[in-house]
Formats: structure tokens, sequence, C-alpha cells
């Protein structure tokens, strides 16, 4: 199966640093967050990343590709382990590139990649979000030939966060499955049917490609792939799955450095100094 990746916004909430440079290519904990994300892809079984970048996007590019003068000092200075990092890079996948001229919504963004995913499924993932545990897409498509309709993936959210998200409205098939009726795009927190936010995993029908055109811009002045969605549930079902694991959502700038904390944490190499040094500041 194919992914599409969007990552063309462009990331005013972490500006100044993404005046310039992609928010995808921050890096948590050394590594920048696409490559969790393409990586996860590939540990998924997708075949073809189609990432969706945009002006001022050029370091993704760069960063899936071979970088011979820095292969040639490491081989020199025999710095055998990062050679090896670095080499590895433009081999995880086939990495495809496709310009949003203008970034207008995700709706739009991904509506950029309609000539590569042709009339297959295909999954999203959102370029400035890491899903670290490797089951996520295997239980899309899980879900996805069970039921033969599009699957989101969500995550029970705290109510008084409900806002910040995509929520769905559904009852429970089976455990963890629901069948959804109705998605809202960041609902007022007393008018939010459930506490289910859309965290950045979709499998998707090609049938939202047909829709997507006909979008108008809505909140945001912006194509939402949310109001697609609801398009797309007058015509198919569509099924969304809790995850055992969260998604890191990199794009602010509290929830990256909670991101960088909670890696690092986990981390052989900085784990536990981290520990000791955070114990120290909180006193
Ligand atoms: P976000 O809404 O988090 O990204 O979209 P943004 O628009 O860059 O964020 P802010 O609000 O300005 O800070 C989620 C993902 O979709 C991509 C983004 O790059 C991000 O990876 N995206 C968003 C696009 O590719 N195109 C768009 O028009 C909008």
């Amino acid at each position: 199966m194919k992914a599409i990746v969007p990552a063309a916004g462009l990331g005013t909430r972490f500006l100044p640093a993404t005046k310039e440079q992609p928010k995808e290519m921050l890096p948590v904990v050394g590594k920048p967050v696409i490559q969790y994300v393409v990586e996860e892809a590939v540990a998924g079984g997708v075949s073809d990343v189609l990432v969706v970048t945009g002006r001022g996007k050029r370091a993704i590019e760069d960063h899936f590709d071979r970088s011979v003068e820095l292969e040639d000092l490491l081989e020199r200075s025999g710095n055998i382990e990062k050679l090896r990092q670095i080499r590895n890079i433009p081999d995880l996948a086939n990495v495809f590139y496709v310009r949003q001229g203008r970034p207008r919504g995700l709706g739009h963004a991904v509506l950029c990649g309609a000539p590569h995913t042709l009339d297959q499924p295909f999954f999203v993932m959102l370029g400035d979000v890491i899903v670290p545990k490797g089951d996520c897409l295997p239980k899309l498509a899980e879900i996805h030939e069970k039921y033969g309709a599009s699957v989101l993936a969500v995550e029970p959210v705290e109510q008084q966060f409900v806002s910040r998200y995509g929520v769905i409205a559904g009852h429970e098939v089976e455990p963890g499955v629901w069948k959804v009726t109705d998605l809202v795009e960041k609902p007022p927190v007393n008018e939010a049917p459930s506490n289910l936010a859309i965290f950045g995993r979709y499998l998707l029908t090609p049938k939202v490609m047909e829709i997507l055109p006909h979008i108008d811009a809505g909140r945001g002045d912006e194509i939402q792939l949310t109001d697609a969605l609801k398009e797309l549930l007058k015509h198919e079902d569509i099924y969304a799955v809790t995850m055992d694991c969260p998604g890191y959502d990199t794009g602010n700038i509290l929830s990256w450095i909670e991101t960088n904390v909670a890696f690092a944490l986990e981390s052989e190499e900085y784990g536990a100094q981290l520990r000791e040094s955070l114990t120290k500041m909180l006193g």
C-alpha cells in the first residue's frame, strides 16, 4: 500500500523556528520527525511514500538523499556507526515528492497525492505526528480488510482538550472499534460527541479523492480533510480504531518539548542522565 505524508504546512505555531525550516525536520532526540514517520511507514509494509512538500521544504528532500561529502568525511575519520546511519537514510523507502503550490489545508494536501494513489486505498500519515509503536498501520489495515471501509486511528483524550482535535461520533461495534456516524473538527468542550480524537493516521478509500475537489474551504479558510470525510460518510461507511500507543504531535512548541522528553527518558543513551537532571531541576 502507498502512503501520503502531508508536510507542506507553514508551521505557524512554531515560528520563528519554522520561518525557513520545515517543522517536519525538527529533531526529536537527534532524528528529524519525518524520518520517524517514514520508518513507521516502512515497518507497516508501505511500499511507496509520497511526501507533500512546498516552498521552503527542500531540506526534507535533501534529508532522504545521499550526502556524498558527509559520507566521505565519516569514512575517512572511521566513524563507521554514524556512516552506517547516514547511508541507511536514502535506502529506507521509495520516497516520492509532490509540491502543494500553496498550503490550502490538509484536505488539499491529500488531494495533491491523487495521481500517485490512483484508485487504490492508501494511508495518510501526518508529517508532524510520531507514532512510536509499529502496530498502528497494521491495525488500520486489519480493520479495513474486515469492513472494507476507510479507517481512522483515534485516541481518547481528556474531555477538557477535545476542542484541539477532530473528534468522532459513533458506536462501538467490537472492543476498540467504532462505526463512525459523524466527525466534528475542534468542537467546543460541551458540544463534543465523544472524547475520541483523530490523531494523524488514516487508511482511506479512493472515493475520498473524488470528493476532495468538491470541498469548499472551511475552517481557517482551508480545505479540511474532516469535511471530505463527512461527505464520504454519505456514500460509504467509516470506522475508527483506538490505538494502545499514543501518537505524539510535534507541531506546537510545548508538545514537541514533551515528545523530546518522553523519547529521551526512554533512550538508553540519555534516559538515566536526563532523569537525574530533571530531578535536580524540579528540586
Ligand atoms: P497542521 O495543521 O498541523 O500544520 O497540519 P500547519 O498548517 O503547518 O500548522 P500551523 O497551524 O500553521 O502551526 C498537519 C500536517 O499537514 C501538513 C503539515 O505540514 C503537517 O505535517 N499540511 C497542512 C500540509 O501538507 N498542507 C497544508 O495545507 C496544511
